[in-house]
This record gives structure tokens, C-alpha cells and sequence, in this order.
């Protein structure tokens, strides 16, 4: 693993954080997680673009330029010395007092962490998962923007909690209006008469970099795509389901609060689209 915080690469034992760190007491900070993939980082541009478009969401003065970060976790990637990996880049308000005051924090804390990353096992990628809707629903965005990467996650972890309970790895969040939004660290897709259908950014998601990606992948695949508002009738019913996050890539769902999708299994489309996506990052 390697890890630079505050300007620097340093050991694992020396990367430590002050406890009146705001990230940690108040979870006033932002995030990103990126996949290494045959030694280059994967969509580096967009990731660095959410981070800094997060940034300033939450008025959060970052310690370097977007070139430099960039310059920065190249450097980690070299001094990380392997072909496949993981980085969590991380910015926080930075220690200040025991109030939530953020202009008390001296100075914003800025880390990352280039580590491997534990996949999901084959098994769900052939077989396809089942997922539950959750009740705990994603913010609204005048609660807190979803398009911003928070270091908020209780929602989502809650959700993952009750998916969990239910016996499964995942869950579906719905908006306050209870549209589908997303799941707790991925976006959701849907397959129906070979159209392919997402949650619209307003319907209040994170921009998934992977979602984007696949939304690209469509168009060259000649599959018809579309951003829309989804119900949980539109997943019943699908032909086909799956997610994407940078972490699970796309993972085939067959089975919602009970429902078999489709034939019960990993979709034609949703395999095509996989194949395109492991071409597209050389695996
Ligand atoms: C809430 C949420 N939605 C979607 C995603 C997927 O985004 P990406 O494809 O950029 O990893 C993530 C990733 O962490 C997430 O936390």
C-alpha cells in the first residue's frame, strides 16, 4: 500500500489524523474512489473534476491545484508498483474545535490511500445478485446534494444494513418522492425491450463515473440508452438489472424485494455491456 497525507508519502503508521479532525467528527469532508487498471488510472480527469466540483459544494478550499493532485497520485500509482489497484482520496475540513465551526479548522487534511481492492467474487458476476429496496432513502438534494461525494454516508450505511438483514449484499434506495434512485455505493440500471434506463441526475444520485462510462459504452454498442425517473414497477418488470460503481464494475441483479428479474438471470444486454466495459479497461 502507499499513502501520502498533507504533502507527503508516508508510512502506515505515521498516516494518523487528529482526532478534532472535522472529517471524523462531523463527516465535513469529501471523497473518491478510483480503480487502477494495467498500471493507469482509471478516468483520473473525471474523478479529479467530481473532487473538486465536491469541493467547492462545500466551500472547501483544497490544498493543491487539480494538476498537482494529479501529479501527486500519479506518483503513488508509480511508487504503489502494481498494475491493479484502488485509491480512496480523501479531503476533510481539517482539525478545528469541538464546535462545528469550519472556520476554526486551521488548514484542510488531504490523503490518499493506494491499496488492492477486494472484489466481489466471480459468483455474483455469473449468477447475479438479489437486492432489496430499502426504507432509509437517499437525501433530498436540498438536504445535501447527492452529486456531492460526502464523507455523509449514514443513509446509504443504514440501507446497506437493512440489505444485509434481508440477507443480501445490496439495496435499493428510493428518493424522498420515492422514485429509485440508486443503490448504497452504486448506480442502478434497467434492461426492458433492449432500451436501457437510468435515474436521471435529478432524481437525486451520486454522478457515477462508472454510470457515465457505461452510458458511453451503450451509445457505441448501438443499445438505446436514456436518463429518466424510475419507479420500483419499472425494476419489477425489467427484462434485466444491474449496478455499476467504480469498485463492483457491473454487477447483474436478479432478484428485487422478492421479484425474479427477467429469466433469473444475467441478462444478454447486461453481458454485452460487461464485455464492452472489460475491453474498454484492458482486462
Ligand atoms: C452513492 C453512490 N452511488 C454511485 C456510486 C458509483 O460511482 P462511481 O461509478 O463513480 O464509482 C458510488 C461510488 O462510490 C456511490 O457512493
Amino acid at each position: 500500500m502507499t499513502v501520502y497525507l498533507n504533502g507527503q508519502f508516508v508510512a502506515r503508521e505515521a498516516a494518523v489524523v487528529s482526532v478534532y479532525d472535522h472529517g471524523l467528527l462531523y463527516g465535513d469532508g469529501i471523497f473518491e474512489g478510483i480503480r487502477i487498471y494495467s498500471g493507469k488510472i482509471f478516468r483520473l480527469a473525471e474523478h479529479i473534476r467530481r473532487f473538486f466540483d465536491s469541493a467547492r459544494a462545500i466551500l472547501l478550499e483544497l490544498p493543491l491545484a487539480p494538476e498537482a493532485l494529479e501529479e501527486a497520485l500519479q506518483e503513488g500509482v508509480k511508487r504503489y508498483g502494481k498494475t491493479e489497484g484502488y485509491i480512496r482520496l480523501v479531503a476533510t475540513r481539517g482539525p478545528g474545535d469541538l464546535g462545528l465551526d469550519p472556520d476554526k479548522c486551521t488548514a484542510p487534511t488531504l490523503f490518499f490511500i493506494i491499496d488492492t481492492i477486494s472484489l466481489y467474487p466471480e459468483k455474483f458476476y455469473l449468477e447475479g445478485i438479489p437486492v432489496v429496496t430499502a426504507s432509509s432513502r437517499r437525501l433530498p438534494a436540498d438536504g445535501l446534494d447527492p452529486r456531492v461525494k460526502t464523507l455523509n454516508y449514514l443513509n446509504n450505511i443504514m440501507a446497506k444494513v437493512e440489505a444485509k438483514q434481508a440477507g443480501c449484499i445490496e439495496a435499493v434506495m428510493l428518493n424522498h418522492r420515492g422514485e429509485v434512485a440508486e443503490c448504497t455505493a452504486d448506480n442502478i440500471f434497467i434492461v426492458r425491450d433492449r432500451v436501457l434506463s437510468t435515474p436521471a441526475s435529478h432524481c437525486g444520485i451520486l454522478q457515477g463515473i462508472t454510470r457515465q462510462t457505461v452510458l458511453e459504452l451503450a451509445g457505441e454498442e448501438g443499445i438505446a440508452a436514456r436518463e429518466t425517473v424510475l419507479t420500483r414497477f419499472d425494476l419489477y418488470t425489467a427484462d434485466e438489472c444491474f449496478m455499476t460503481g467504480s469498485g463492483a464494475e457491473i454487477v447483474p441483479v436478479v432478484r428485487i424485494d422478492g421479484r425474479t428479474i427477467g429469466s433469473g438471470c444475467p441478462g444478454e444486454v447486461t453481458g454485452q455491456l460487461r464485455r464492452a466495459f472489460r475491453r474498454l479497461v484492458g482486462i
